[in-house]
């Protein structure tokens, strides 16, 4: 079992659409200051990864790349800063040169197999309309042992407010239990989940290692 729930090819690709129309005319709501609590739980997502000297990280979703300095604080060797929107992406790499962007969906996104250390998919877990073909070709450039963190600084239920005023469908962050069983197909193993009321983290290991 795994996310056999799949929306017909055409439907994702408008989906990706409207979500690159709507995040390339939203970048100032990512700009600093960021509410309350944030900036410290933010903190908190990144170190779960246990990010060592050198490791490779890939942001998913990475928006305006919020993660990106807190990442680069662990003097990782590479950060790859993905997203759907370009607009996006030039505002990233304003504010943090050393960052490679690549613009896509993570579902195509052509790394290396066995690439990656580090994942991080911050607040973009609902968004992602083809969970099954992105969890395979995340788990793909992983290398065994790898890290990934599916996370939200607002946490669970802060979705259901999107919802409200969302023009695209966005997916609910999944429960422990039905979290094992989606992602258990693409090689990965969860190892630590916390569901607070202002904070999700869900840190899953690729397994594989020795
Ligand atoms: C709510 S924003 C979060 C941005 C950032 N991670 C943060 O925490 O501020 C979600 C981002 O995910 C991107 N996104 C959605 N689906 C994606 C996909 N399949 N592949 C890559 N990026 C995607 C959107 O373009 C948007 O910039």
């Amino acid at each position: 079992m795994g996310f056999e729930k799949k929306l017909p090819e055409e439907r994702i690709e408008r989906v990706n659409q409207d979500q690159r129309d709507f995040f390339s005319g939203l970048l100032h709501v990512f700009d600093p200051p960021l509410p309350e609590g944030v900036p410290e739980r933010l903190e908190q997502i990144v170190a779960s990864a246990d990010i060592v000297i050198g490791d490779v990280v890939l942001d998913v979703g990475t928006g305006t790349g919020i993660l990106v300095p807190l990442i680069q604080h662990y003097e990782s060797d590479t950060i790859f800063a993905c997203d759907l929107s370009e607009a996006m992406l030039v505002r990233l790499k304003e504010q943090y040169p050393y960052a490679r962007t690549i613009q896509g969906d993570v579902r195509g996104l052509p790394l290396a197999d066995e690439s990656i250390d580090v994942v991080f998919i911050n607040a973009c877990y609902p968004n992602i309309a083809d969970k099954d073909k992105s969890f395979a070709n995340i788990g793909r450039m992983m290398k065994p042992d790898g890290r990934m963190v599916i996370s939200h600084p607002m946490g669970k239920a802060f979705i259901d407010l999107l919802k409200a005023r969302s023009p695209f469908p966005l997916d609910d962050f999944p429960a422990q239990p039905e979290a094992e069983i989606l992602l258990r197909p693409y090689g990965f193993e969860i190892y630590k989940f916390v569901d607070q009321p202002e904070l999700y983290i869900l840190l899953a290991v690729k397994r594989g290692g020795s």
